[in-house]
Formats: structure tokens, sequence, C-alpha cells
């Protein structure tokens, strides 16, 4: 299904909006011009990734520094205590769309 988001105007480089529809949180944020969307949870243990910081495409989780691409649900770097590198999966990614200058998301 597909839920209104925000208007494009909304979202602003570096600064990921959150969007929540029953109990599903997604974090959205601008790459290269374009909204991407991704679950608001760390594959790795869950953390919200809007408590994490947001800079040019790349989510960094504040608990354990797994960095994913938001383009993508990559992770472009694991989850580390110290020098320990954890297993991470990939992030789950959303469909968005835009139309007349309205973003939404298919959940
Ligand atoms: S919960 Fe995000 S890196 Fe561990």
């Amino acid at each position: 299904m597909k839920y209104f988001v925000a208007s494009l105007e909304a979202f602003t480089p570096n600064q990921p909006i959150l969007f929540e529809q029953d109990g599903v949180r997604i974090l959205l944020a601008l790459k290269d011009s374009k909204v991407y969307a991704i679950a608001d949870k760390c594959p790795h243990l869950g953390t919200s990734l809007m408590k994490g910081t947001y800079d040019d495409g790349i989510v960094t989780c504040k608990s354990h520094g797994a960095k994913i691409d938001i383009s993508t649900g990559d992770i472009l770097e694991k989850a580390h205590l110290g020098f320990v590198k954890m297993p991470t999966k990939k992030a789950k990614m959303f469909e968005v769309t835009i139309t007349d200058k309205k973003v939404y998301v298919e959940i």
C-alpha cells in the first residue's frame, strides 16, 4: 500500500525524515537529489537509525557504527566493537514514488 510521506520540499540535504505507519518506522532521505527509504531499524541489532548520523547518503548507526548506503541498503562498514567486526545484514528498503512533488512510500 502506498502512503503519503511529505512534500518534496520538506526534504533537505543531510536531514532524514521519519515516517511511521502501523508500527513500521521508515527513514527517508535525499541522496543525489533522489529520495530513498530504508527501515528505521539497524540490520545489526535493531537500533533506530534516526538516532544515528546521516551524511551524503550514508547513515551511521549510533550503537556499533554500521554504515549503510540508503540508496541500496548495502552495508559499507559492518557493526563493530573496537576492532571486532560483527555480521551485519543488508538494510530493508522501501519503494519511493514522487507524484506532483509529493513523496509516497510503499509498505
Ligand atoms: S545496532 Fe546498529 S550497529 Fe549495532
